[in-house]
């Protein structure tokens, strides 16, 4: 059997993990929104119409922070449509489906209220303004004595919400993207659309749209140009990423390294601009959108709330998506947001019908770093056996590490097929060992309704003798030993 070995010292801290590494996005895509987290009149539903079994789940997962309400959709979105009453029925051209505005930014900032989440709101910056942009943030943020903060007391909100995040726009780095951009027009227009929001409120944290994934030819550039544009005025770089399978399971197991090369080169470029402009201010990251997703769409025609995106995940997308999270705690000294897109049922771990929920294989790797990642993250030493993958030479397991106080955890992904020992030491062992979960069953199994394959379960601690412990773990799996 193979043998890897893990040391844990808790003076290597890397940093203060951000709780808003567990963030989650909401678009107005599909049955996200309506016939998922918002359900008016199901059995399921509260007065609100917000489901309760999402709610919860929610909760499960341990989701912090919440993006809204796009994504492309947000490109040609207006946030009045979706406020107050006679509401307008639109074309939604991102999408092509129809958008009703019964849910807007009163229903979204209410349901993450109940949800315990942070709210980051995307601004249009497609077919919007500066000056649309700043009003939102007047609706929102702004005590009542003016003309849309009035507006929001009018609509039963007299307290201001206080909404801290707002992207400034989404994705415009991309030909899809309703009124996309090259790059330094976009940086001189999020330079002043981030002016005009601060000076209705100066406690924003605004972020600026970075490469939307590796496959443009504009990658990295864009984001150097558009950083160079906006610099002074706005506080993170997004990324995004999706990944999914493409016949080759070894390679798809293996792009947690890809993961990282993105990563590490995005924050080079930021670092980079900070360089050259002898900047002493710190532009962090945020990945507010990643996930596994196989791209596929068919057209939809003009419906309100189609089913789009619906995929259902194996355990080997589990597997990807416990290593980007991984990755977060690896660099939370470089991050400070990040969101899984999406929360319900558009590439979603959670998949709703009228009478129910289901909890993807997805779920579970995403809950386990929702309730235990906190504290700060350590830098590990670790050695174990490896492998090729085409051009890759690929560690057997992926690890973080954390601790908050005397509690800690240890999170490992098994790639390979192959069960292997685990061997921890602690330079300063903990008093005792509470738990160990692990997820783990074939690369193919899939959670349906009412037949959940792959979930996570609840295992002895191995025991402590000498500050270290022997993990026995199945291929293909996911360990969290707990502290
Ligand atoms: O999450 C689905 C879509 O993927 C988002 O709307 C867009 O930003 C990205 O391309």
């Amino acid at each position: 059997m193979d043998c890897a070995r893990v040391e844990i010292d808790a003076r290597r801290r890397i940093a203060e993990i951000s709780p808003l590494l567990f963030g989650s996005f909401a678009e107005h895509l599909g049955r996200c929104i309506y016939g998922g987290l918002y359900d008016p009149g199901s059995p399921l539903a509260d007065a609100a119409g917000f489901r309760l079994d999402v709610l919860e789940a929610v909760k499960e997962l341990g989701v912090r922070m919440v993006r809204y309400p796009g994504g492309n959709f947000a490109s040609g979105y207006h946030w009045r449509d979706g406020v107050g009453r006679n509401r307008p029925r639109r074309l939604e051209l991102a999408w092509r489906s129809t958008e009703p505005n019964l849910f807007g930014t009163d229903e979204f900032l209410a349901w993450c209220e109940q949800a315990g989440a942070e709210p980051m709101l995307v601004v249009n910056l497609g077919s919007g303004t500066p000056e649309e942009a700043a009003g939102w943030v007047e609706y929102c943020n702004r005590p009542p004595g003016t003309q849309w903060s009035d507006l929001r007391a009018a609509h039963g909100h007299p307290a201001p919400y206080r909404v801290r995040w707002w992207g400034l726009g989404n994705e415009m780095d991309g030909p899809w993207q309703i009124g996309h951009l090259d790059a330094a027009s976009y940086g001189r227009l999020a330079d002043e659309t981030a002016r005009r929001m601060r000076a209705v409120d100066p406690e924003l944290k605004l972020v600026l749209c970075g490469s939307s994934g590796t496959e443009l030819s504009s990658y990295l550039s864009w984001d150097r140009v558009a950083l160079e544009a906006s610099w002074d005025s706005i506080d993170c770089l997004s990324l995004h990423r999706y990944l999914h399978e493409e016949g080759d399971p070894e390679r798809y197991l293996a792009s947690g390294l890809l993961l990282e090369e993105q990563l590490l080169a995005t924050w080079a470029t930021v670092e980079h601009v900070r360089a050259q402009k002898r900047s002493s201010k710190r532009v962090r990251l945020c990945w507010d959108e990643w996930n596994v997703w196989s791209g596929q769409w068919t057209p939809p025609n003009w419906e309100v709330a189609p089913p789009l995106l619906e995929e259902n995940y194996t355990l080997a997308d589990a597997l990807v998506v416990a290593q980007w999270l991984n990755l977060f705690l690896r660099h939370c000294d470089k991050l400070e947001v990040a969101c899984f897109a999406q929360l319900v049922n558009a590439i979603a771990p959670l998949h709703t019908r009228r009478d129910g929920l289901l909890k993807q294989t997805t779920f579970y790797p995403i809950a386990l770093f929702g309730q235990l990642a906190k504290g700060e993250a350590l830098e590990l030493w670790a050695e174990g056996p490896s492998y090729r993958c085409g051009d890759l030479e690929v560690p057997q397991f992926d690890f973080s590490a954390c601790q908050s106080g005397e509690r800690g955890q240890l999170f490992a992904v098994n790639r390979s097929d192959q069960p292997a020992e685990l061997e921890i030491s602690w330079t300063d062992p903990p008093r005792s060992l509470s738990g160990l979960q692990q997820l783990s069953g074939h690369l193919e199994d899939r959670n349906l309704w009412g037949a959940e394959a792959v979930r996570t379960v609840q295992l002895p601690a191995p025991a402590l003798e000498a500050g270290r412990c022997r993990l026995q773990v199945p291929g293909h799996s996911l360990s969290c030993l707990s502290w």
